[in-house]
């Protein structure tokens, strides 16, 4: 195997220490802890997994942590009301409303109800506005991810052909605009491209993130690239398997991040970075 491995996991370990210490510099010179809310409404056992994998991990890094577990049938009304006492709560900096959400349940006018400066998913449309604005935002956790393993492979970004395969709000767009933003040239690809791997074969960095097993094969990669793979998809068998057919891909590539292990767990890192953030931006 030719390529270096983005170990993600590892990754992730010593962006929650730095975290970790900053927290406690924040607690001891400016009297602030970081609250962190973590919303689900529903019983979705691998939403739950997750919920409570960020109440957790927020917890060990020494933030207020408060997860509010809602029963599937809360209505729309009461689930902003909550929304709304989280916004008002100076204790409270991060606001995260786990998706997917219920039916009765508006997630647009969710996105909207959190305030900007608490919206540590990225997702309101002001932080996405700011984002493409080229503007100070909170940006999405996966994207940010990425953009760390990227950090890592200690490469010069500028200049550099980044390719994108996936145009989704919550990934391809945030990430090609964080990648224009290290001055690299941006080509986002989407399930509508023409001769998908004339163009993939031409990225210096090649980003996946489609939802599709294995979609990137061998012969669709530059030879030295970096590939960073955001897909995670369950195989017939229950294993997980990225975008990227990984071990042909690993012969060609300089660098590349697994599944598990790649992009996954830098996700939640990246939240509690974001949460630092806003409480750091309430001290004005
Ligand atoms: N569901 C799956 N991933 C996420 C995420 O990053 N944020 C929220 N709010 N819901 C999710």
């Amino acid at each position: 195997m030719g390529a270096q491995i983005l170990d993600g996991k590892a990754i992730s370990a010593e962006i929650r220490e730095e975290v970790r210490k900053e927290v406690g510099k924040l607690k001891a010179e400016k009297g602030l802890t970081p609250g962190l809310a973590v919303v689900l409404v529903g019983e979705d056992p691998a939403s739950k997994i997750y919920v409570n994998n960020k109440a957790k991990t927020s917890r060990e890094l020494g933030f207020h942590s408060e997860l509010h577990l809602l029963d599937a049938a809360t209505p729309h009304a009461a689930l902003m009301e909550l929304i709304g006492r989280l916004a008002r709560d100076p204790g409270i900096h991060g606001i995260l409303v786990q998706s997917p959400m219920p039916g009765q349940i508006d997630e647009g006018a969710v996105l909207l109800a959190v305030p900007p400066e608490k919206d540590v998913d990225g997702f309101h449309p002001i932080n996405a506005g700011r984002l493409a604005n080229g503007q100070s935002a909170l940006v999405p956790c996966t994207p940010l991810g990425c953009l760390e393993m990227l950090k890592r492979t200690g490469l010069d970004p500028k200049g550099l052909h980044a390719v994108v395969v996936g145009r989704s709000h919550l990934v391809g767009k945030p990430v090609a605009q964080l990648l224009l933003s290290l001055h690299c040239t941006v080509t986002i690809c989407h399930s509508r491209t023409k001769d998908l791997g004339s163009i993939t074969r031409q990225g210096d960095v090649l980003v996946a993130a489609v939802g599709k097993p294995r979609m990137i094969t061998a012969d669709m990669v530059k030879p030295g690239a970096v590939v960073i793979d955001v897909g995670i998809n369950r195989g017939a068998d229950g294993k997980l398997v990225g975008d990227v057919d990984f071990a042909p891909v690993a012969e060609k590539a300089s660098w590349i991040t697994p599944v598990p292990g790649g992009v996954g767990p830098m996700t939640i890192a990246m939240l509690m970075k974001n949460t630092l953030q806003a409480a750091k931006a309430s001290l004005g």
